[in-house]
């Protein structure tokens, strides 16, 4: 098995389409096939406009499809022809029965695996690329076992993806660390040298960590508790600090040039987004909670506290140096997706900052250079954020020029760090907004003292104007 010449991955999202474009590019000797039971994203991902943008995806999978890259709803084929097969589907969290609201839903996983046990005719080396609790590989494990042919043996390896979006070709290409978790046996060692050899393509030998499939597992969940847990950390002092007149980004460059601690990961924002943080941290809490280890889990469900804290703390101060009350007031939202260079809404802070201003019946202006406007009005009609979708379409108006949001409004609120934003002309925005005109930067990305001598009253995160 060491000679892995076909590769295919069952999940053509954000992590299954980059990463096996990276592959097929790096790996000119492999055929990789990604399959998916979405046609509409299948059929985007065959077409000029690919299904998620990404700095630098576009021209990589332009040079490689077609050639060594295919993108197929035909998961059965893409399964018996692959001598490596990646499950890189969705583990959201679970919104029904037990562990609702906490656990990951395993049910794409386990479908995935049963898949492959229903058509593989050969052997194979299942990778779980998703992220999941521990012990999920054992479970994919005893599911292809129990099923398997006369002849046909399974090596399952954890393989968990560490890239962020917006940065994914990046990460891809120049990974910290690849990480294996496989079976401590010969078998097992063959399997993980196998995926080794694929990542030594491009990865120096020394960067890939092998080890057992479990801490394999429990390694990418703490990778994004730690990293929450340090947005949430700055993010509690930012409050420290409005409170006290000191300012978040002198604490967090004072405390990061400390090399035990770091300066990365230290920006205090509206509160942390995205599809994975919330849903892994509270992947950890239940997996602790069924460890029997309530300390534990209360420990990390804290880290989830803090960013709700920090989103509602952000809408309430707008709400209140607006005179403590928006309704009706025309405020431009400036970012929709949960960080910059991505279209990415899942779990935005701006959805929620919205919703707060929504709940005062304020008018919003949105503008976001990446994100679809029905994809705005999905997330805003969503059940949990709005149980009154006609109200929705009267409050929010959405535009694709960002003068035209700040035009007559009371205030810009930044919610995503878009770099264009630093660039526009605020004294003409602020020629055309009603005075006195706010900026409420959540970011801190912006000129604060040019604003003001524009005018402005400004707002920011962790620091008092
Ligand atoms: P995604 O929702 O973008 O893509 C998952 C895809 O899997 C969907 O297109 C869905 O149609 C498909 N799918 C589901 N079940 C299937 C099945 N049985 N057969 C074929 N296709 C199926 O998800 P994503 O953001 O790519 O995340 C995938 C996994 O990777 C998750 O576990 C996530 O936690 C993890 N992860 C995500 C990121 C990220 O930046 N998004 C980074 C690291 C790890
Ligand atoms: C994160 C991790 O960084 C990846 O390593 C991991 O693979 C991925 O989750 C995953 O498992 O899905 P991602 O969510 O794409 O990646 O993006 P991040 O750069 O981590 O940003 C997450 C959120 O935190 C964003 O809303 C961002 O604006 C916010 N953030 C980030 C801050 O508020 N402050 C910071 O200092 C850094």
């Amino acid at each position: 098995m060491a000679d892995v010449k076909r590769v295919c991955c069952i999940g053509a999202g954000y992590v299954g389409g980059p990463t096996c474009a990276i592959i097929a590019s790096k790996c000119p000797d492999i055929t990789v096939t990604v399959v998916d039971l979405s046609q509409a994203r299948i059929n985007e991902w065959n077409s000029d406009k690919l299904p998620i943008f990404e700095p630098g995806l576009d021209d990589l999978v332009k040079q490689c499809r077609g050639k060594n890259l295919f993108f197929s709803t035909e998961i059965e084929k893409g399964i018996k022809e692959a001598d490596l097969i990646f499950i890189s589907v969705n583990t959201p969290t679970k919104n029904y029965g037990i562990g609702k609201g906490r656990a990951a839903d395993l049910k794409y996983i386990e479908s995935a695996a049963r898949k492959i046990a229903e058509v593989a005719v050969s052997s194979k080396i299942v990778v779980e690329k998703s992220t999941v609790p521990v012990k999920a590989a054992e479970s994919i494990a005893h599911i292809l076992q129990a099923n398997h042919r006369r002849g046909v043996h399974y090596q399952v390896l954890s393989n968990p993806e560490f890239l962020a979006e917006g940065t994914a070709v990046k990460d891809l290409m120049y990974p910290d660390r690849v990480l294996i978790g496989g079976e401590l046996s010969e078998e097992g060692n063959r399997a993980i040298m196998a995926l080794s050899n694929i990542y030594q393509h491009w990865v120096p030998k020394d960067n890939i960590i092998t080890m057992n499939t479990w801490s394999s597992e429990l390694s990418k969940l703490t990778a994004n508790a730690f990293l929450a847990q340090r947005i949430s950390s700055i993010n509690a002092i930012s409050a420290v600090c409005e409170a006290t007149g000191a300012d978040v980004s002198e604490v967090a460059h004072a405390i990061g040039t400390d090399s035990r601690i770091g300066p990365k990961f230290l920006q205090a924002s509206v509160g942390f987004g995205g599809s994975c943080f919330q849903k892994d941290v509270l992947n950890l809490v239940y997996l602790c909670e069924c460890l029997n280890l309530p300390d534990v889990a209360v420990y990390w469900q804290t880290v989830i506290e803090m960013n709700e804290f920090q989103k509602r703390r952000f809408a309430r101060r707008v709400i209140e140096a607006l005179f403590n009350t928006v309704t009706n007031k025309r405020i431009a939202i400036f970012g929709f997706a949960f960080k910059k260079d991505t279209g990415d809404t899942r779990e935005s802070p701006s959805i929620y900052i919205c919703k707060y201003l929504m709940d005062e019946q304020a008018k919003l202006a949105i503008y976001d250079p990446k994100v679809d406007h029905e994809q705005m009005i999905s997330d805003l009609t969503h059940p949990s954020i709005s149980d009154n979708p006609t109200r929705v379409q009267e409050l929010v108006t959405l535009t694709k020029d960002p003068y035209e949001a700040a035009r007559s409004a009371h205030a810009i609120v930044i919610c995503t760090e878009w770099d264009e934003f630093k660039d526009y002309d605020y004294q003409k925005i602020y020629d055309s907004m009603l005075k006195p005109a706010f900026i409420f930067d959540g970011r801190m990305i912006l000129d604060h003292k040019q604003l003001q001598k524009i005018g402005y009253h400004v707002e920011t995160i962790g620091k008092r104007l």
